[in-house]
């Protein structure tokens, strides 16, 4: 698996390449984003909202773990999953069914997922440098999240700082 490792200096340059990752997402797309409290996903995911052409204001789910929004070019599902004790209650929530809609469905904090983690999926990991520096670990599974990481970092707004294979 190929892992690219980018490098964001401001919040608006991972709002911009959340912008640029909207332009390549397709009907049941699945991005995972982990990293700690802070570390940027949901700004993130605004970027990929406003690629999207999302018109609302895109907030964080904590409190209601879903959001959907139906202004864009796909519906965007954000799901944040912090506040689950465990993975069974997404079951009961029937969670499994937003993969199903044929939107983008973002996730923060999926190692709360559990079996519901899909097969393939884009998984992007912020990390924390400094107060507006992140790096942006790009790791794709399966083979259509391959070739969209390829153009997602090759044809990206950031600079590429290694790739490992
Ligand atoms: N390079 C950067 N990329 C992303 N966010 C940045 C960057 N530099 C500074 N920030 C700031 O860091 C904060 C990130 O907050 P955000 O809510 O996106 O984090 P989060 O990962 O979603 O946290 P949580 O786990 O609490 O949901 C924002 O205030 C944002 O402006
Ligand atoms: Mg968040």
């Amino acid at each position: 698996m190929t892992q690219y490792r980018l490098r964001a200096d401001s919040a608006q340059a991972t709002q911009e390449f959340g912008r640029h990752l909207a332009s390549l997402l397709f009907p049941g797309a699945v991005v995972l984003l982990s990293g700690d409290l802070g570390a940027g996903k949901t700004a993130l995911t605004q970027g990929i909202g406003a690629g999207l052409g999302v018109s609302e204001p895109i907030t964080s789910p904590t409190f209601t773990i879903v959001q959907e929004y139906a202004s864009g070019r796909l519906p965007l599902i954000h799901a944040d999953l912090y506040r689950i004790g465990d993975p069974s209650e997404l079951a009961e929530l029937g969670f499994e069914e937003y993969f199903e809609r044929g939107g983008v469905v973002v996730i923060e904090w999926p190692d709360q997922l559990g079996e519901l983690r899909p097969p393939e999926y884009l998984e992007l990991r912020l990390d924390y440098l400094g107060p507006a520096e992140r790096r942006i670990t790009v790791a794709a599974h399966g083979s259509a999240y391959a070739r969209l990481a390829e153009e997602l970092v090759g044809g990206g707004p950031l600079p590429v700082e290694s790739t490992s294979i």
